[in-house]
């Protein structure tokens, strides 16, 4: 019995947000963040639209594309970095009560961008080991309420958005979720952080007015670590499964930078055609990138029933993951 992921859904806030915008409130330019970056726009969610909003919207669609019943889940996970409270109730709570879901265990993820590769993990544990049968597994962000809009280091790189999908059971390989390698190494904490409104830092006036509440990045050596983590763990996940990029369908990695995409890719040789490549439209939406850009090109008609995708992320801890995934999904 493996783990099959059976559809795949996502939702993006209507609201474009382009880089000639940025220029109206830093000190930057449309050249400066497309050629850093490879950003050119990114959605933005409503003050109304929270993150299991966004999330709810994306799994509706996972369901609808999986042909199950929504009583048939029996398991929620949602991974965010921009819950809807910051202790609870959980964002898989919400987002399961908003789109009907009853009775099932539900709980969140907190991995920063690798949360989806996380929660193939889990799921993939989960139904290997018989326990459940229909795993939604939701990555949804509001990350436009973490960010400081004065700080042009990181306001231009991060959107909002949502990816959803469904992972059921199969009995045929080629349609199962073959490895995922998933990793963490927390001595680089601090590069990569949200330091407030936490235990550390409650949410008192003196730490809002230190903006300890919107994420901090030291964007350079942030870059550094995740080119070099990126494309070990990639080799290593192809190494222990006896396989090539060539062997690879569709390689999904996480969208954050188009020049890290680029490093790694051309590290290993895979060619554009096989690459995903939504930065340039959505910009980062943390745990929602993978899911988003696997929807992306599902809905553009580039991933069948079989094909091996490969994912691979990073992200604040840190923490950083592979997959080996090959659709199970029409
Ligand atoms: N517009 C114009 N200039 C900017 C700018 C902006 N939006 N942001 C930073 N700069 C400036 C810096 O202040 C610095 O100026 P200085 O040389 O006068 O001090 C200069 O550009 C170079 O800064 P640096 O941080 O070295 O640039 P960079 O080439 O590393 O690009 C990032 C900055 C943030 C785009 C890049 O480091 C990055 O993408 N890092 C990884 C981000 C990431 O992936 N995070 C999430 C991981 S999941």
């Amino acid at each position: 019995m493996y783990a099959s992921l059976k559809s795949i859904g996502s939702y993006v806030p209507e609201k474009i947000m382009t880089n000639k915008d940025f220029e109206k409130i830093v000190d930057t330019s449309d050249e400066w963040i497309e050629q850093r970056t490879g950003i050119k726009e990114r959605r933005i969610a409503t003050a109304d639209q929270a993150t299991s909003d966004l999330g709810a919207k994306a799994a509706e669609k996972a369901i609808q594309r999986a042909g199950i019943n929504k009583d048939e889940i029996d398991l929620v996970i949602c991974a965010t970095l921009s819950p809807d409270h910051l202790c609870m109730p959980s964002t898989a709570c919400l987002i399961s009560d908003k789109v009907g879901i009853r009775n099932c265990m539900a709980f969140d993820v907190a991995a920063a961008c690798s949360g989806f590769v996380y929660m193939l993990s889990i799921a993939k544990a989960f139904i290997e080991s018989g326990a459940k049968k229909n795993i939604l597994l939701v990555g949804a962000e509001k990350i436009s309420s973490l960010v400081d809009y004065t700080d042009r280091g990181t306001c231009i790189l991060f959107g909002d958005g949502a990816g959803a999908a469904i992972i059921g059971v199969t009995e045929d390989k080629n349609e199962a979720i073959i490895d995922i390698h998933a990793s963490a190494d927390g001595k680089y904490s601090d590069l990569l952080i949200t330091p407030g409104c936490g235990s550390k830092y409650p949410c008192r006036a003196d730490n809002v007015d230190d903006k300890l509440q919107y994420i901090k990045m030291a964007g350079n050596e942030v870059f550094k670590v995740a080119v070099r983590t990126l494309t070990k763990d990639v080799v290593d996940i192809l190494k222990t499964n006896g396989i090539t990029s060539d062997d690879i369908d569709l390689f999904v990695p996480h969208q954050a930078n188009l020049r890290i995409i680029e490093a790694v890719r051309n590290k290993l040789n895979f060619p554009k055609e096989k690459t995903v490549f939504t930065v340039g439209k959505y910009g980062n939406t943390s745990a929602a990138s993978i899911p988003m850009a696997i929807n992306d090109a599902y809905e553009a008609g580039r991933l069948k029933k079989g094909d091996l995708m490969l994912l691979d992320t990073f992200g604040g801890g840190f923490t950083w993951a592979s997959g080996l995934v090959r659709f199970g999904g029409d």
